[in-house]
């Protein structure tokens, strides 16, 4: 059996958003009565694909869940990982890589498909970084631009990207819609704008039809339903079902370092939280890594 890996821990995560959603609610009175196959079921239609390695992660969250439910002491969901109490500020937080060296910003490749994240600013919330580019890979500058929430009609400002060419953006990789995670979404660069690419490349005709009429050379995706956001232009929603834009970190660049800092999260709440402030537990020391993993078009 392989070993359970943070993809597992990320669609964990996502299961345990969509049990909080009262839209998508976990009926424990079904689980005990059909067990795990409820289980997996409710899993694959709220969060996404569940391949054997996943099932058998499922059967040991499924474990946990039934004991929890058939005692009737606890909500089913309350197995896993417990949210925290959150913070009362935005902490300013240096983005390092996987040796715990600062990032350099000019050594962001551009437009790169592989799912690069990092936790901020709590330790359940990923973020996408990303420097976009256009279709021939050269840097795309970023501007500050109004954001429309199209749930409320209202509208905030998104600051615009940051770095030498002021491509680099970031923005929160939990999908709006129902709170699921990489690798379902992720960003789908320039190249892979276009029908027929192979999987997971499941741009349909109407995102694609988007995206041109927004000018927007690339997008995030999520695969699970098929909600659309406009990185270029603030995570902006280019189709539904969902009906809120990601919600934006905002990045520090200094010049004299090339060093990147997540300073504050803005836009809406992160899926599943009544701010960003609440919802999980605080991240430990003043710096974030920053992980690439893998292509999901490979
Ligand atoms: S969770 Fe439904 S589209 Fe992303």
């Amino acid at each position: 059996m392989r070993k359970y890996n943070r993809w597992d821990l990320f669609f964990a995560r996502g299961l345990q958003r969509v049990m909080r959603n009262p839209k998508t609610k976990f009926d424990e009175r079904e689980f005990v009565t059909k067990g795990s196959d409820y289980l997996f079921n409710y899993a694959e239609k709220n969060v996404g694909t569940i391949d054997e390695g996943r099932r058998n992660f499922m059967k040991a969250l499924a474990i946990g869940v039934g004991v929890a439910a058939v005692a009737g002491l606890l909500p089913g969901l309350r197995v896993l990982p417990a949210p925290g109490v959150g913070i009362t500020k935005f902490p300013k937080v240096l983005l390092v890589d996987s040796s715990g060296s600062p990032l350099k910003a000019s050594t962001l490749p551009i437009n790169e498909p592989v799912i690069t994240i990092y936790l901020y600013p709590l330790a359940d919330e990923p973020n996408f970084l990303l420097n976009l580019g256009d279709a021939s890979n050269k840097p795309v500058q970023v501007q500050p631009t109004e954001v429309v929430i199209p749930q409320t009609g209202e509208k905030y400002s998104f600051p615009g990207g940051v770095g030498p060419s002021k491509s680099i953006v970031s923005y929160s990789a939990i999908c709006q819609h129902l709170g699921c995670e990489p690798p379902e979404i992720h960003f789908y660069p320039p190249s892979y704008m276009k029908l027929g690419m192979p999987a997971p490349a499941e741009l349909t005709a109407e995102a694609l039809l988007a995206a041109k009429q927004a000018n927007a050379p690339g997008v995030i995706h999520c695969d699970c339903h098929g909600s659309t956001y406009d990185p270029y232009h603030g995570a902006s929603v280019l189709t539904g079902p969902t009906q809120r834009p990601l919600p934006y970190v905002e990045l520090e660049w200094d010049p004299t370092t090339d060093y990147l800092y997540a300073v504050e999260e803005g836009g809406v709440p992160v899926y599943g939280h009544t701010s960003d402030l609440t919802g999980g537990n605080p991240l430990s020391g003043d710096t974030t890594t920053v992980s690439k993993t893998i292509n999901p078009f490979s």
